[in-house]
């Protein structure tokens, strides 16, 4: 199978790069995906997409960017994210996709962050985007490896209904999402698990900000599922509070903007009352029920099936993993750095748009720009591989006790590769995984690659910054 560009990857960065790339040319492409479609982080976004409200805001919405990001943001590509979303809003409009409102998150200067589905503009957005999609789609898939060799990427090894295959391409993109699955408690699709980044780090390929991590500051970690449920920044927002068992508003002991303080310094001050020995919930009270239902549908039912009857009950609430900064290294086009046509675009890359700490709801506008960037690149170079057979990587994929060693893994990544970081807690998560990497199933092997960069990037940076906390 060749195909002109294979995609790695079906959420909003795959399928918008997909869009450009199929309604300007006539060049094929196919979208490769883990699980289902909708396996992606973006399908989970709650709050929605940051767009500056129009040219005035754009200064604004860059300081707010770069202020959330601990100014260790590449400021050149932060002006192309903020300047690109005039043209976005405009693009999606004209698309047919239709915007509820407008709300805020916290660190933000002004309400700026566009919804749709009340609390399910993730959904909405990757609705909208399947129905329009005109690529091949190959489901169920998963890729454990890349075809290199003298920078230039030839296609991908996927592994699908237990048999492995190659699939070429002239060009690729990955886009496939976060590290979720490293730490215990994570807001992200089942599928979000770091093994590109894995291939990335194996290949060669540079990668940048690994230890920022970053932790949201209000999930419900009490579900069953792995993928815990986010309340998005929006409630906060729009006026709920984070108080403890006493009814005390204690975010505004750490940071007077109390609740609308940056995600990593909530966060962290929940984090630490927590371990005072409190109890933090969120309290939404002050919302009218209906209101809620209709604003925060997927919280609302979800919470409902836990038995916890909002806006009236406080929900109990923790920080859990949430967005990764770091990632393969592009350039303004998306394009990795000494590669002929391999791109990366989304959470799986590193732009430099989120410095230290990534700004509520950018994630889902990067997504957009630099998806379509890699997109316009390739139609601009219309890069072809020439004709060549790889041999199928025979690593044996899966051993038997992966699972016992990425549940392992999950548990010292949170407590010590957590929100608040120590030398030797750092160093005893590097023991542990240099300790048993050898002994992994391919798959497993490349999230403890993934792991082993983070960890060994948290032990360098030895001063606290935005999202990576030394304790020491
Ligand atoms: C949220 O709705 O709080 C999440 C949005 C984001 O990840 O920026």
């Amino acid at each position: 199978m060749k195909f002109d560009v294979v995609i790695i990857g079906s959420g909003i960065a795959g399928l918008w790069a997909a869009k450009y790339i199929n309604d300007n040319s006539d060049l094929s492409t196919l979208i490769i995906t883990k699980k289902e479609v909708w396996d992606a982080n973006s399908f989970y976004a709650q709050g929605g997409v940051t767009m500056a409200l129009d040219k005035e805001d754009v200064a604004l919405h860059i300081e707010d960017t770069i202020k959330a990001g601990s100014f260790h943001n590449n400021k050149e590509m932060v002006e192309i994210l903020s300047r690109s979303s005039l043209k976005l809003k405009e693009d999606l409009k004209n698309y047919g996709f239709k915007f509820e409102g407008v709300t805020r998150e916290a660190a933000h200067s002004v309400p700026r962050v566009y919804h749709a589905g009340g609390d399910a503009t993730g959904r909405e957005l990757h609705r909208f985007l399947i129905k329009k999609d005109k690529s091949y789609l190959l489901d169920n898939a998963s890729v454990f490896d890349l075809l290199i060799e003298d920078g230039v990427c030839y296609g991908v090894s996927l592994l699908k209904n237990n048999k492995k295959y190659n699939v070429y391409a002239n060009n690729i993109i990955l886009a496939s999402g976060g590290i979720g699955a490293l730490y215990k408690y994570d807001t992200n699709a089942r599928t979000i698990s770091g093994d590109i980044q894995g291939i990335a780090i194996e290949k060669g390929m540079e990668i940048n900000d690994m230890e920022f991590t970053q932790f949201h500051p209000t999930v419900f970690i009490q579900s069953k599922f792995s993928q815990k449920l986010l309340l998005t920044e929006a409630l906060r927002g729009e006026g709920a509070w984070v108080v403890d068992e006493e009814g005390k508003r204690f975010l505004f002991e750490y940071d007077e903007r109390g609740e609308l303080a940056s995600r990593d310094i909530v966060s962290r001050a929940i984090f630490m009352h927590q371990q005072k020995g409190h109890k933090v919930f969120l309290d939404v009270s002050m919302f009218e029920e209906e209101y809620f239902k209709n604003r925060f549908p997927t919280i609302f039912n979800k919470l409902r099936d836990y038995d916890i009857k909002v806006p009236f009950e406080k929900i109990p609430i923790s920080p859990a993993f949430h967005y990764f900064m770091g990632g393969i290294v592009v350039d303004v086009n998306a394009k990795i750095k000494n590669f002929k046509n391999l791109y990366a675009a989304g959470e799986v890359a590193n732009t430099g748009v989120h410095g230290a700490n990534r700004l509520a709801s950018n994630s889902t506008l990067e997504c957009f720009v630099f998806g379509r960037k890699a997109a316009r690149d390739i139609l601009k170079n219309r890069f072809k591989t020439d004709e060549r057979i790889f041999d199928i990587n025979d690593e044996i994929l899966f051993k038997e006790n992966d699972k016992k060693y990425k549940n392992m893994l999950r548990e010292i990544m949170w407590k010590n590769v957590g929100i608040i970081r120590t030398k030797d807690g750092l160093s005893e998560a590097l023991d542990f995984v240099e300790k048993h990497i050898d002994k992994l199933g391919r798959l497993t092997k490349l999230r403890f690659l993934t792991a082993r960069e983070i960890i060994k990037a948290a032990i360098k940076r030895k001063e606290s910054l935005g999202a990576h906390y030394r304790k020491d």
